[in-house]
């Protein structure tokens, strides 16, 4: 049996990833470290803790007596880290939280780990590993910085971030990669584009077009809308993950991302055409509109949900232009390829943020944290 820290799990990747590894192997014990910051929701993962698979502590990933107090407790096998400030417009307005979090923050439970893992040392000096132990870093293809309109991110592309937040998570993985060169630590990484799914928070792209679109407001799009992001089911991600946790090379890095480029005003036109077209076909789904415009004979009215409710707004401060990803080596090493086609994503995305609804208005207005009190009181 493998027990497993699994840090940030409240989070849009992190749950869908927690769920993911429950789902699919029977002989493990979890422990989610998550913070519960605006990010984090205890409702997400209700239904999957407190019992005896998964447990969940809230906390920082930075608090160092915390993490060797859960060591000691629980002997993990395998740390997977996703606990991090994750969103590029925040990092702009306040950069040193990201900083801390998802530098020192890594660091922590790097050292943690390392006095937990290592049990003397070998002729050379070098450390000597607990076996079968890995600490896996969940990063991102930003830290590559920007491509033009040709070209992929490999693993060898060189690390040229820009924003504060990936500039931090390229921090982060230097020091990932400095724990294996210094320590020979059995560490992995893996870079993915950007994901979209259920669970994914009401600030990113993809569900607040949604969210705005429910409620009949205008769908803001940076600059020019040009910008080309290369999307990835999350569930692909969670796959992805597990892969080279359970079977990757010690020490490697693993870029993870579907082909599937596309430019932000694509997806919104797109986003807005699939609500379009699920509205048209159910009944049920336009009656959740939040903007209710009747037509003459009292039907509900859809004809408003168009690209008019597209503005163009002031673009972001050193927005990349272009991201894409080459995931041959995760492909030829690890067989993985993405399942899950934009096309076939786009739908199953809106129509879960249809029927969770309550998530959403949960997530955004903070009764979650009403929530937790009353579940947890002050754990
Ligand atoms: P998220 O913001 O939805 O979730 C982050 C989680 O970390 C939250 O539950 C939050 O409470 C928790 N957290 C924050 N600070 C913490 C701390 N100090 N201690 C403990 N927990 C803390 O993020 P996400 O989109 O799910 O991203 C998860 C990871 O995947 C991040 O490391 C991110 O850099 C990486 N990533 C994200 C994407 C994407 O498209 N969203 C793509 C590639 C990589
Ligand atoms: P986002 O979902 O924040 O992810 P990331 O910045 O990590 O790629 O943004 C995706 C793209 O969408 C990015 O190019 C910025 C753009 N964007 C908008 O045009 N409007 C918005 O309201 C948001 C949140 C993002």
């Amino acid at each position: 049996m493998k027990t497993y820290l699994v840090t940030g799990a409240a989070g849009f990747i992190g749950s869908n990833y927690l769920k993911y590894i429950l789902n699919i192997h029977d002989d493990i014990k979890v422990v989610v470290l998550d913070a519960l910051t605006y990010a984090g929701n205890l409702g997400t993962i209700a239904d999957d803790i407190d019992n005896e698979r998964c447990i969940f502590v809230r906390g920082d990933i930075g608090d160092a007596e915390l993490v060797g107090r859960l060591f000691a407790t629980y002997r993990f096998d395998y740390v997977v880290n996703f606990a991090a400030e994750s969103h590029v417009d925040r990092s702009i307005e306040n950069p040193q939280l990201f900083l801390q979090t998802n530098i020192l923050g890594t660091q922590n439970l790097l050292e943690v780990a390392r006095r937990a893992w290592t049990k003397g040392k070998d002729e050379t000096g070098y450390p000597t590993w607990q076996r079968g132990v890995r600490f896996h870093q969940v990063s991102t293809d930003e830290v590559y910085g920007s491509l033009g309109v040709e070209g992929y991110f490999t693993e060898d592309t060189p690390l040229q971030p820009h924003s504060p937040y990936s500039a931090s998570k390229t921090s982060a993985d230097l020091v990932v990669m400095a724990y294996r060169d210094t320590y020979k630590m059995p560490v992995s990484v893996t870079r993915c584009s950007n994901n979209y799914g259920p669970y994914h928070f009401p600030e990113k792209l993809i569900p607040l077009i949604i969210k705005n679109i429910l409620a009949g407001k205008q769908l803001p799009v940076y600059g020019n809308g040009s910008n080309v992001r290369d999307w990835l089911y999350v569930e692909d991600h969670c796959k992805a993950i597990d892969l080279v946790v359970t079977k990757g090379r010690d020490g490697e890095i693993y870029n993870v991302g579907g082909h599937n480029e596309r430019t932000n005003l694509q997806i919104v036109k797109l986003t807005i055409a699939t609500i379009h077209r699920l509205m048209e076909e159910h009944l049920l789904y336009r009656n959740m509109l939040k903007k209710q415009v009747k037509n003459a004979d009292g039907s509900i009215s859809i004809d408003w949900i168009n690209d008019d409710l597209i503005t163009f707004v002031k673009d972001r401060l050193g927005h990349d232009q272009r991201y894409a990803i080459d995931p041959s080596k995760i492909k030829a090493e690890l067989g993985w390829y993405p399942e899950t086609t934009f096309e076939v994503g786009i739908v199953k995305t809106i129509e879960w943020n249809l029927n969770n609804q309550k998530w959403v208005e949960e997530v955004t207005s903070g009764d979650y944290q009403k929530y937790y009190d009353r579940m947890y009181g002050n754990r």
